[in-house]
């Protein structure tokens, strides 16, 4: 019997789960393929931070991209708990960007003025900064706190999106590899996966770092690499810190239950997830200069992911030109979680043929 469905999607990370979120919601018939398990790779990995202001330079298309997809988490995270009943973990806590000399406070209050728009951003002097996070190292200068940079629980976020899908009537396949494209002259009309063949009007690649492999077999030349990033966590018995603390190279993320997270290391090039001592070393020699009560915190696990990188550095989110019924969203490297409820809903808008946001074009090409 074929099988056939108004989309198929490959790739049950963050990217994916949210399309499939978004088209299910509008009424497709929208069938899910993940080769392992659902937020089993990047997905998995990231530490949630929804960064609008810490991790983006300069207040350019994504900038403003971002800030609207971080502005949908209120809401989505009602929407997720209500359909799926899963919780995840959304909180508005606030990131401080911390300068740790005099030129670093200098190139932050200058940035501060640039970014800030439409945003709440004050810069704190160091004894501002004490006051609002005490247990921080006094060798700092100050930072820059953005009271709206909440996070999430990734892995959570990407499992509420593809359970809110199911329930919404997407078909969810995991351990199904998928490894060729079927095509009709310049059409593409389903794909071959380790479970049979699937057909479908629409096929949306969202495979994280590995959608490369795939458009391979269409001989499209799309220009991405993997960037590795090791992570550790570790539960502290009374209060460190409360808001999210970034610096170059470190971030100390609050989670639920006493948990801080730590990341995390960049290394480009590289699928392999192996958690070196070096990259651990290096991470926590920074978290303890921030946050020297760290030394006494208890281990819990460190792990790795791969973060899927664009060579333009901006995410791809579109339609193929060579290409009938392929579309291609990712390269969201360090901002999928971000980016995800906004790549959803751009990506639900161009199947149904509407190409109204302003911003569409730059993350296009
Ligand atoms: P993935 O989550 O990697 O999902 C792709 C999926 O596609 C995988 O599950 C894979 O198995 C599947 N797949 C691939 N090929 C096939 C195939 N042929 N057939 C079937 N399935 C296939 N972002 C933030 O916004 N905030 C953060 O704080 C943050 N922290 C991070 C920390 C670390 C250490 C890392 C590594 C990343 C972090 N990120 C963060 C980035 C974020 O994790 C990624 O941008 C995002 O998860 C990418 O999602 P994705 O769905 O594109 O990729
Ligand atoms: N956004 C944090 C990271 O990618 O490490």
């Amino acid at each position: 019997m074929i099988k056939q469905y108004d989309a198929l999607i490959v790739g049950g990370g963050v990217i994916g789960c949210s399309i499939a979120y978004q088209m299910s919601k509008r009424g497709k018939k929208v069938h899910l393929i993940e080769k392992d398990r659902l937020a089993g790779k990047a997905s998995q990995a990231a530490a949630g931070m929804l960064g609008v202001q810490t991790e983006l330079k300069g207040n350019g298309p994504l900038y403003h991209l971002a800030k609207e997809s971080r502005d949908m988490y209120p809401s989505l995270a009602r929407d997720l708990k209500e359909i799926s009943g899963m919780d995840i973990e959304y909180v508005e806590n606030g990131m401080i960007k911390l300068a740790r000399t005099e030129e670093e406070a200098q190139e932050l209050v200058e940035t501060a003025s640039i970014a800030s728009r439409g945003e709440q951003i004050r810069w704190l002097s160091p004894n501002t900064l004490f006051s609002y996070e005490p247990h921080l190292s006094k060798d700092v200068a100050g930072g820059l706190y953005i009271p709206k940079d909440g996070n999430v629980s990734a892995p959570k976020l990407t499992q509420a999106l593809g359970s809110a899908s199911k329930m919404q009537g997407a078909e969810i396949s995991e351990y199904t590899d998928v490894y060729d494209f079927m095509k009709e002259r310049n059409k593409i009309t389903g794909v071959r996966t380790s479970k049979g063949d699937f057909y479908a009007d629409e096929t949306i690649v969202a495979g994280g770092a590995w959608s490369r492999f795939l458009l391979d077999r269409l001989e499209m030349k799309f220009k991405s690499f993997p960037v590795k990033g090791v992570c550790f966590s570790v539960k502290v018995p009374g209060k460190t810190v409360e808001r999210t603390i970034f610096t170059e190279g470190c971030y100390i993320v609050p989670k639920a239950g006493g948990r801080l997270l730590i990341g995390a290391t960049e290394h480009p090039h590289t699928f392999d997830e192996t958690i070196t001592i070096g990259g651990l070393m290096s991470l926590m020699h920074l978290a303890t200069s921030i946050l020297p009560e760290l030394v006494d915190a208890k281990w819990e696990k460190a792990w790795a992911g791969i973060r899927p990188q664009t060579e333009q550095g901006v995410p791809f989110m579109g339609r193929s030109e060579e290409w009938k019924g392929l579309s291609i969203a990712t390269g969201h490297y360090r901002n999928g979680i971000l980016l995800a409820p906004i790549t959803g809903v751009l990506m639900a808008d161009l199947i149904e043929g509407k190409e109204s946001h302003p911003l569409l074009s730059y993350v296009r090409r």
